[in-house]
């Protein structure tokens, strides 16, 4: 799996240049000593981290497209104690914190829940969040998601994965309402239970960044829009042209049919989610509509 480096625009706009001043020049041999000692204490903090048995070895990528010098991607190693508990999360954290304030990733809640900080973690794609220290093997190698454009460090964009799910119009529509202004529409407790799995998606990228099909095909619609196609189309409130509609929708080109059953969106799912059955269960939906034989 790779990991994609959007290319680099030269800047041509020159600035005009007065010379510093005193203060100018004050400031900054003040900032470049900070610096120097702020370099020291974390490369004394990284030797005696690397002397201590607790201790864990973390290759972090490194990537920033608007800072010179730091452009072309790399790894930095963190050495970080280890705490009964520790997730990658909290590990990333501890290495921002105590060596470098620029690393940057993403993260929210820190109960998988979110859906913010889907990362590459030893080769697999992971919840950081979710991901205890002690299930991996060190040194632990940390990219980010595979098969997006990195913006920095472990942030990728995510925008084309948002365009995927708002493609299949991720909303509900039913035909007919309720009795009454403030009466529930309500659904049986077996077809809750049919689409439960389905509403657990939290939309962090994860399974559409394993998906081989969507590394090949920029506009397959990919297993979590997919996924939300099937929560709606499922769900015995939606309305019979809705889901006509919706079906068609999951059917095009770039749709269910292009899934190749590989189940790698499934295995890396954080929340469980069975995505592979429910593409599957959908291709079957589309085709009994197709030929009406039931
Ligand atoms: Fe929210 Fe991990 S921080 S899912």
């Amino acid at each position: 799996m790779s990991t994609q480096i959007p290319k680099q625009t030269e800047k041509t706009e020159e600035t005009e240049h007065e010379g510093p001043s005193q203060g100018d020049v004050r400031r900054s041999e003040k900032r470049r000593r900070a610096a120097e000692r702020r370099e020291q204490r974390q490369a004394e903090e990284a030797e005696r981290a690397k002397t201590d048995d607790d201790t864990v070895e973390f290759r972090v990528f490194r990537y920033d497209p608007e800072v010179e010098g730091k452009q072309e991607p790399r790894f930095d190693t963190f050495y970080v104690p280890f705490t009964k508990g520790m997730t990658v999360l909290d590990a990333l954290i501890y290495a921002r914190d105590t060596y470098d304030s620029s690393l940057t990733f993403r993260h929210s809640c820190r109960q998988a829940v979110c859906g913010s900080d889907a990362m590459f973690v030893n080769g697999g794609q992971k919840l950081a969040c979710k991901t205890q220290v002690s299930d991996l093997e060190a040194p632990v190698r940390i990219e980010p998601l595979p098969h997006a454009d990195v913006t920095k460090d472990l942030v990728v964009d995510m925008e084309h994965f948002y365009d995927q799910m708002e493609a299949v119009e991720p909303y509900f529509d039913t035909d007919e309402y309720p009795d009454g202004e403030l009466e529930e529409q309500r659904q049986t407790r077996a077809n809750r239970e049919k689409i439960k799995m389905s509403t657990r998606c939290i939309w962090c990228g994860a399974c559409m960044s394993s998906c081989n099909v969507a590394a090949g095909d920029n506009e397959y619609l990919g297993p979590a829009a997919i996924n939300k196609a099937y929560r709606f189309a499922m769900d015995e409130r939606e309305g019979a042209d809705r889901k006509q509609e919706r079906l068609e929708i999951i059917e095009q080109e770039h749709g269910v049919w292009r899934c190749q059953t590989q189940f790698s969106c499934t295995e890396v799912c954080p929340k469980d989610i069975p995505l592979t059955e429910h593409i599957q269960e959908l291709k079957r939906e589309a085709v009994k509509n197709n030929l009406k034989f039931w």
